[in-house]
């Protein structure tokens, strides 16, 4: 008996079937573990990256990270994870959230599920930083948890990926 995929599924049959989620970090959080530590914590870059990567390996998950301190970076890691056929994006997009058109435009073509996320309250801070480009078009929001707001993200997209592999397979059974 043959099994119909439809959409993303379909798409990704090409590649892995694991989980395949993009940990994006926008500017100034390579510095994570000496900046503004008051509001950004100690832990490092290197630190969330590798608890993220362990606990998606854990999970039988394909986890990649990727920061960088420019727009146009970022912008192309997106459509690299929409030719990807990637699951799900967590991202910071750091001093971005509240200036990049051009990125939430990116990430609405990629039609990719995301969530975002800030390590400290934004809504605590200057008013500046209480407008976010992306929140809107994110499935949600963390802000505030600090490091462990990633943890929490990471959880989330997992349950999201299995619960939208169960309901299309439920889809498939029925359609036949
Ligand atoms: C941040 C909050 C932003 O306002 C700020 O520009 C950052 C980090 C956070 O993680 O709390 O760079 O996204």
């Amino acid at each position: 008996m043959t099994t119909k995929r439809t959409g993303r599924a379909a798409a990704k049959s090409a590649h892995s079937l694991r989980p395949h989620i993009l940990v994006l970090h926008g500017p100034n959080l390579n510095l994570l573990g000496s900046r503004e530590p008051q509001h950004y914590g100690v832990a490092t870059l290197d630190d969330i990256n590798q608890d993220l990567v362990g606990r998606g390996e854990a999970a039988g998950a394909l986890v990649e990270t990727f920061q960088h301190n420019h727009e146009g970076a970022l912008i192309e890691r997106i459509h690299q994870a929409a030719r990807d056929h990637a699951d799900f994006i967590i991202i910071n997009p750091a001093g971005y959230t509240h200036t990049s058109v051009a990125m939430r435009d990116a990430l609405a073509a990629s039609a990719i599920p995301f969530v975002e996320i800030h390590l400290s309250n934004i809504y605590a801070r200057e008013s500046f930083r209480h407008h976010s480009y992306f929140s809107d078009l994110a499935v949600g929001v963390v802000s505030g948890l600090g490091a462990q707001g990633y943890e929490l993200a990471l959880e989330y997209a997992l349950r999201h990926i299995q619960n939208r592999t169960s309901h299309g397979s439920q889809k498939t059974e029925k359609a036949h």
